[in-house]
C-alpha cells in the first residue's frame, strides 16, 4: 500500500509531541514526591507512544479533529505504562531495563514500583473523566471508561500476564499463545482503537472495521516483540534482549521458529491492509504502523 513516509514520520512526532507534553501536565509532583517522582519516571521515559498515536490518528482520521481525544490517549498510555512496569517486576518478568532505563523497581524500589502502577491505573480514568472537554457526552465517556476496564482487568491484561507467566517452561498449545497474544497485547490496541472510534464519532460498519485491525495488528505486534527479543541490540529495544529464550517465555518464536514467525506477521499485515483497503480508511499511520513491523522483520 501507498504510503508517504515523510509525512508518516512527521505525523508520528506530531502526537507524541503532544502526548509527551499533555502527559507531563496532568501529573504533578506533590507530597509525597516519591511516589509522584516514580509515576513520572516511567511515564517520561519514551517509547514510541504507539497506542495514544492510534487514538489520537483514528479520532482525527474520522472526525477531521483530534483534540478531544488527548486526556483519553493520554490515559492509555498511563495504563500501558503501568502494565510494563508491573510486567517487569521481580515477581513477574525480572527485567533490570526499560526504554534505555532502570526499571522502575530499581530506580526506585519494589514496594515503590508496585504502588506507582497501581496508582497509574486509577490516575488513568481519572484524567479521561476529568480532562476530557465537555464538548463530549457522558455516555462516551462511560462506554470509553468501560472498554478501559476491559482492558485493564481480568477481560484484558491481567489475563493474558497471568497464563504468559504460567506457561513459562511449558509446551503450550496455538490455542493457549492466542489467547496470550489476545489478552496482553491486543486488548489494549483494542482499547486504543475503539476510544478512537468513540470520540471520532464511528459508524458501526468503521467501528467494527477498526476493532478487526486492533486485533490482527496487536497479534502481529506481539510476534514481532518476540522476534525482536531474538534478534534486535539493547540499545535497539532499551530493554534487555534474548530474555524469553533465558526464561523459557512461550512465545511464537519458540513454538514455531523464527521463520514462521515473520510468515505470521506478514499474513497478519495483509489482513489489516484489507481493512484499511476495502473501508477505505485516509490514513498513512494506520499504513506505517503495519510497514514498520514488516520492513524490520520480514
Ligand atoms: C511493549 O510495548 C510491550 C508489548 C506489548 C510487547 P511497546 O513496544 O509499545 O513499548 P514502548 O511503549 O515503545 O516502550
Ligand atoms: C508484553 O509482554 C505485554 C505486557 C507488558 C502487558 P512482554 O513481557 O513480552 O513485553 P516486554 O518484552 O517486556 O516489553
Ligand atoms: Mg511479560
Ligand atoms: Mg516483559
Ligand atoms: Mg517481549
Amino acid at each position: 500500500m501507498k504510503i508517504n513516509k515523510e509525512l508518516y514520520k512527521k505525523e508520528l512526532d506530531f502526537y507524541k509531541k503532544i502526548t509527551e507534553e499533555k502527559l507531563e501536565e496532568y501529573v504533578e509532583i506533590k507530597y509525597p514526591e516519591k511516589i509522584y517522582k516514580s509515576i513520572k519516571y516511567s511515564l517520561n521515559a519514551g517509547g514510541k507512544r504507539l497506542r495514544p498515536i492510534i487514538t489520537l490518528e483514528v479520532c482525527k482520521m474520522l472526525s477531521g479533529s483530534y483534540e478531544q481525544a488527548i486526556p483519553t490517549a493520554c490515559a492509555i498510555e498511563m495504563l500501558h505504562t503501568q502494565s510494563l512496569i508491573h510486567d517487569d517486576l521481580p515477581c513477574m518478568d525480572n527485567d533490570d531495563y526499560r526504554r534505555g532505563k532502570l526499571t522502575n523497581h530499581k530506580a526506585f524500589s519494589e514496594s515503590t514500583a508496585v504502588l506507582a502502577g497501581d496508582a497509574l491505573l486509577s490516575y488513568a480514568p481519572m484524567i479521561i473523566i476529568d480532562k476530557t472537554p465537555k464538548t463530549v457526552s457522558y455516555e462516551k465517556i462511560v462506554q470509553i471508561i468501560r472498554e478501559y476496564c476491559i482492558a485493564a482487568g481480568t477481560e484484558g491484561i491481567i489475563s493474558g500476564q497471568i497464563v504468559d507467566i504460567e506457561s513459562e517452561n511449558k509446551i503450550i498449545s496455538s490455542e493457549t499463545l492466542d489467547f496470550i497474544h489476545e489478552y496482553k497485547t491486543a486488548k489494549l490496541f483494542l482499547l486504543a482503537f475503539k476510544s478512537g472510534a468513540i470520540l471520532g464519532n464511528a459508524g458501526e460498519n468503521q467501528c467494527e472495521a477498526l476493532e478487526k485491525f486492533a486485533k490482527y495488528y496487536g497479534h502481529a505486534f506481539q510476534i514481532y516483540d518476540d522476534i525482536l527479543d531474538e534478534i534486535a541490540t539493547f540499545e535497539e529495544l532499551g530493554k534487555t534482549p534474548g530474555k524469553d529464550a533465558n526464561t523459557h517465555k512461550a512465545t511464537y518464536t519458540s513454538i514455531y521458529g523464527i521463520d514462521n514467525a515473520r510468515k505470521e506477521i506478514k499474513r497478519l499485515s495483509d489482513i489489516c491492509y484489507d481493512i484499511i483497503e476495502t473501508n477505505n480508511f485516509q490514513s498513512n499511520i494506520l499504513i506505517g504502523i503495519i510497514s514498520d513491523m514488516t520492513e524490520r522483520v520480514c
